[in-house]
């Protein structure tokens, strides 16, 4: 395996699959078979997972909301995403334990380094929850502070799309796709990988981002065999 730890960071929206709200059990289903695939070959996992298929921060400052308090009402949602996390993966037989950065100890354990370090040398997928705990970070800031506190190998963000392109593949039909890109170059390119919050802390603490597409099956073993997967943010 090309990893040993890594910090897989999956996004709300996705968790949608077909519906247009919620979790689709099927797409959560799929996810966990993913996971628990990599953990069969010994790959150390954390997870962080968004809350955007629930509820989103912004939206709710559009509609008058301080934007605060919008904030905490997302980091509620990635609880939700997470307890359905986890109990599909205990239902393919993954141990996991779910820690949030927002005390709620009747559903999860408090944000704990070190405990979290224990429960990956052990093999339990942790789930970090309620984001960093505080307004105005997203989850990619999530995700990456914690994949720098456990001392991961790797942000591997999984998208729809399969990798950063030269141009929104979408609109211009000649946009080709990244095989690897540093990160001045997204920079330095007005390319988007994450906010800048989030990909900054990356850069600067040299913790390497793999973009991918998680809604193809195997993907995620893929990336971790060093398959050419997706597309590398390295410096
Ligand atoms: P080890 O002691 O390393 O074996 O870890 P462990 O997680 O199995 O031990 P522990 O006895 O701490 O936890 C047993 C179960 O209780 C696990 O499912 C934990 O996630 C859960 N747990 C531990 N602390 C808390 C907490 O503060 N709140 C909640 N809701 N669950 C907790």
């Amino acid at each position: 395996m090309k990893y040993k730890r890594i910090l897989l960071k999956l996004s709300g929206e996705s968790l949608m699959g077909e519906k247009s709200f919620g979790i689709d059990n099927n797409r959560l289903s799929a996810y966990a078979r993913q996971i628990k695939d990599v953990r069969e070959m010994g790959v150390e996992v954390a997870i962080v997972i968004g809350g955007g298929n629930i509820f989103r921060g912004v939206q709710a400052e559009e509609g008058g909301m301080d934007r605060t308090h919008g904030d905490y009402m997302g980091m509620l949602a990635t609880m939700i995403n997470s307890m359905a996390l986890q109990a599909a993966l205990e239902s393919v037989g993954v141990q996991s334990r779910l820690q949030s950065a927002i005390e709620m100890k009747e559903i999860a354990e408090p944000f704990v380094r070190r405990r979290a370090v224990r429960h990956l040398e052990k093999g339990r997928v942790v789930i970090f929850g309620a984001g960093t705990g505080n307004p105005y970070f997203t989850t990619d800031s999530a995700a990456s502070l914690r994949a720098i506190e456990i001392n991961a190998d790797v942000i591997l963000k999984g998208t729809r799309v399969d990798g950063i392109y030269t141009s929104d593949p979408e609109k211009d039909e000649n946009a080709t796709k990244y095989d690897m890109i540093s990160f001045d170059d997204v920079y330095g390119n007005g390319l988007k990988v994450m906010d800048m919050t989030a990909f900054t802390l990356c850069k600067e603490n040299d913790l390497p981002i793999i973009v991918f597409d998680m809604d193809t099956p195997g993907n995620l073993l893929r990336v971790l065999q060093g398959d050419q997967v997706g597309t590398l943010v390295r410096n």
